[in-house]
């Protein structure tokens, strides 16, 4: 309800404001595709201004612009635009051009075309498809960047360097194999080694000669794999290997300019942990299918993406691109419903993001994205839904600039690993479908719907500071893991493993003497056999009738069923079909101050929301504002060492009343209703009717697509 912010006294928040806090409000610009139209430069600046956008990103694939002839330079175009946005209060956050590479670059320098997994060369074609080992390649990237970073490296319009673009991909010509063969010299020093650990005895696959290893291809050498773990992490190495050099680059002409990258969230290709030491701030691109299965699954899954993200510095993020409306690439192009935007974009800052970015400012009039949304649209006008949508989320932002640079903190994490994902995909059995992804996310599902703040890391992070980590599918277990997830357990921590945990070793190599392998005294079972069911299978969980959490009832599993022999656990619930009806399906081992938890299949939706709720609650994590979450309503809390900010988001499809957090009485509001009337600042609503019940507490309404921010100070 905009009147509400009318009501609202601002003095608080802009006490804050008044500190230079601010979240950015932006857009991919791509003048360089009007440069005919010089009137089309003062039309964009007066439009951001209407749509309160602060900052713009520059010259992402201009690098056709910039050097339209080897080393014949054209910055004039780019300068105007610098300086006028300046001169307008917008901030640059300037790109290197590597993503897309002129057609000069690929007639003289052919080398640098990627070479596909079947051994063909790819043609000019399409963007982000060059060889990142190429000398060719980084020599011409880094001279652009040089130029780039001392012509405007201190431009004061420059906020960030944005380097390149969403790097991913792979590239099987001469010198990536020579270069794989070098890196796989570092890793083993010897080829007996690389044999053992490839397994290569198996089917005459042993090398003789470093000559002989090449890159793993579907039609071939997929067969061992170990090597194509290991090219995949060659992969990443020779991406992260690219991007080092042009943060170089700028850096050499900029060092005090933070440097990000647009990273695509838990896009499986590249190991984003590893490019994230050498990034100043994380960024995503994320583009939700809303419409294709509800608001409440889109935005679960958009959340996990953003946490993945937000995880890799444990620090807020930048949310560099989404779209305002549409996305021409899915298998169908929807516009957002009305209000969605909003939602969807506060659901971003909710988890973390400093800002909200849009792929692009304004619509291409041709080429591959002439269809994919944008603020300004075929129309050029600001008199459309989406532009009055977008200025409105803007003016939003700006009243919560003070938001910016406050913590995401979680106490809760799930452990998602790349190498993991990459050896359970590349696994022929135990079976086609692995389900990991799925079964990830329904586990997330589960702790978000009870309002939990979740971190989204990788195996080797740091484990301090959670109270619960759940590692569904812990499939490959690296090196030095075993021991931190013990040291966890005995200091108080909570481990939840699942089905298929504990099976190979960092190179595939399935670990002897029993499952879940080294994870087996912690979780106090062997796993003798795995069962996997077909889809019209059914499996059962039946509590037992004595049980730690007090669950009580029968819940649905699918796809998989262990055999699970106690060791020193105890059994809390157990299979109800099949020859193995009556054991034990999920177990309790009580470790030091700890607890490890294990649960021999893919459970339940419903099994899982129980189950996290009675954990929880058994570990006195569940707050009355956890318990009382309406369905379907998100909760995420961000904080520094004064406000909470929690932020709630309505995904159902019902009006519901939510119980605002109990320590904002302590602010001297007697009710949410009585604070707004009074002028309070601490309740900040969007879209959210004040209701007061008598006796029963404070209560928001909020509709569908509602969002309510709360500021309550910490003590
Ligand atoms: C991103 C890409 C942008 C644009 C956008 C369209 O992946 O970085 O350049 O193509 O998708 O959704
Ligand atoms: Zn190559």
């Amino acid at each position: 309800m905009e009147k509400g912010w009318e009501k609202t006294d601002r003095r608080k928040t802009d006490e804050k404001k008044r500190n230079g806090k601010k979240l950015i409000h932006g857009a991919d610009y791509y003048p360089e595709q009007w440069l005919d139209r010089p009137e089309i430069l003062e039309e964009d600046i007066r439009m951001m201004k209407l749509a309160h956008i602060n900052t713009v990103t520059l010259g992402v694939f201009a690098w056709a612009a910039l050097e339209p002839r080897e080393g014949n330079w054209s910055f004039g175009w780019l300068d105007e635009v610098m300086d006028r946005l300046y001169a307008n209060g917008i901030s640059v956050i300037l790109a290197t051009p590597s993503g897309a590479r002129p057609a000069w670059l690929a007639k003289a320098y052919p080398e640098v075309l990627r070479v596909a997994e079947d051994r063909q060369k790819n043609l000019y074609g399409m963007r982000m498809n060059h060889c990142y080992t190429s000398p060719r390649y980084r020599e011409l990237t880094r001279r652009i960047d040089e130029k780039l970073a001392g012509r405007y490296g201190r431009h004061p319009a420059l906020k960030a360097w944005h380097i390149s673009n969403e790097y991913h991909g792979e590239c099987h010509c001469d010198l990536c194999q020579e270069t794989f063969r070098e890196f796989l010299k570092r890793k083993y020093g010897s080829l007996e080694n690389l044999n053992q650990a490839w397994w290569t005895g198996f089917w005459s696959k042993t090398f003789m000669e470093w000559e002989q290893v090449e890159s793993p291809s579907s039609r071939g050498e997929r067969a061992i794999q170990g090597l194509a773990l290991d090219w995949k992490r060659f992969v990443t190495a020779q991406t992260k290997e690219f991007m080092d050099m042009e943060i170089r680059a700028v850096r050499s002409y900029a060092p005090d300019i933070p440097v990000t990258t647009n990273m695509i969230g838990s896009f499986i290709e590249v190991d984003y942990p590893r490019l994230a030491p050498s990034l100043d701030i994380a960024s995503i691109d994320l583009y939700p299918e809303w419409g294709k299965e509800s608001p409440w699954k889109v935005a679960m899954k958009a959340g996990f993406e953003y946490d993945v993200i937000r995880s890799l510095k444990k620090k807020p993020f930048l949310l560099m691109e989404t779209t305002p409306s549409m996305t021409n690439w899915t298998e169908v192009g929807k516009p957002k419903s009305p209000g969605l935007h909003r939602a969807g974009c506060l659901q971003a800052v909710a988890h973390g993001a400093d800002s909200v970015q849009y792929f692009q400012w304004r619509k291409s009039r041709g080429a591959f994205e002439k269809f994919h949304g944008a603020v300004v649209g075929h129309s050029g006008h600001e008199h459309t839904r989406v532009f009055r949508e977008t200025a409105q989320l803007g003016d939003i932002l700006e009243r919560l600039g003070e938001v910016a640079g406050t913590e995401h903190q979680s106490g809760t994490a799930i452990l998602y690993d790349w190498s993991n994902r990459w050896a359970l995909n590349g696994s022929v059995g135990p079976r086609q479908n692995k389900y990991y992804e799925e079964t990830v996310r329904e586990h997330y599902t589960a702790l978000r719907s009870l309002g939990m703040n979740v971190d989204v890391i990788e195996e080797g992070e740091n484990l301090e500071g959670y109270r619960l980590i759940a590692a569904p599918m812990l499939y490959l277990i690296k090196e030095g893991v075993p021991g931190k997830l013990e040291a966890f357990v005995e200091k108080g921590g909570i481990l939840v493993l699942t089905c298929l945990s504990g099976i190979v070793d960092e190179n595939d190599l399935c670990f002897q003497g029993g499952f879940p392998g080294p994870l087996r005294e912690l979780a106090g079972i062997w796993v003798e056999e795995l069962d996997t069911l077909y889809p019209e299978e059914q499996g059962r969980i039946v509590s037992m009738p004595e049980n730690s959490l007090g669950l009580q009832g029968i819940w649905g599993s699918r796809d998989y069923g262990e055999v699970i022999h106690l060791e020193t656990a105890r059994a809390e619930a157990v299979h109800g079909t099949s020859w193995y009806q009556g054991m034990p399906v999920l177990t309790s081992h009580q470790s030091g101050a700890g607890c490890v938890w294990y649960l021999g299949t893919r459970a339940s939706e419903d099994f899982l929301d129980c189950f996290y709720e009675k954990l929880f609650s058994s570990m006195e994590m569940m707050s009355e504002r956890h318990r009382r979450l309406p369905k379907e309503v998100e909760l995420s809390v961000r904080r520094d060492e004064s406000f909470s900010y929690y932020f709630y988001i309505n995904w159902g499809e019902e009006n519901c009343r939510l119980e605002i957090p109990e320590q904002a009485e302590l602010l001297g509001a007697e009710t949410p209703e009585e604070a707004f009337m009074k002028g309070n600042s601490d309740v900040e609503l969007f879209d959210a009717e004040i209701l007061y019940c008598q006796g029963e507490g404070k209560r928001l309404l909020l509709g569908p697509f509602g969002t309510a921010v709360i500021r309550v100070a910490r003590f």
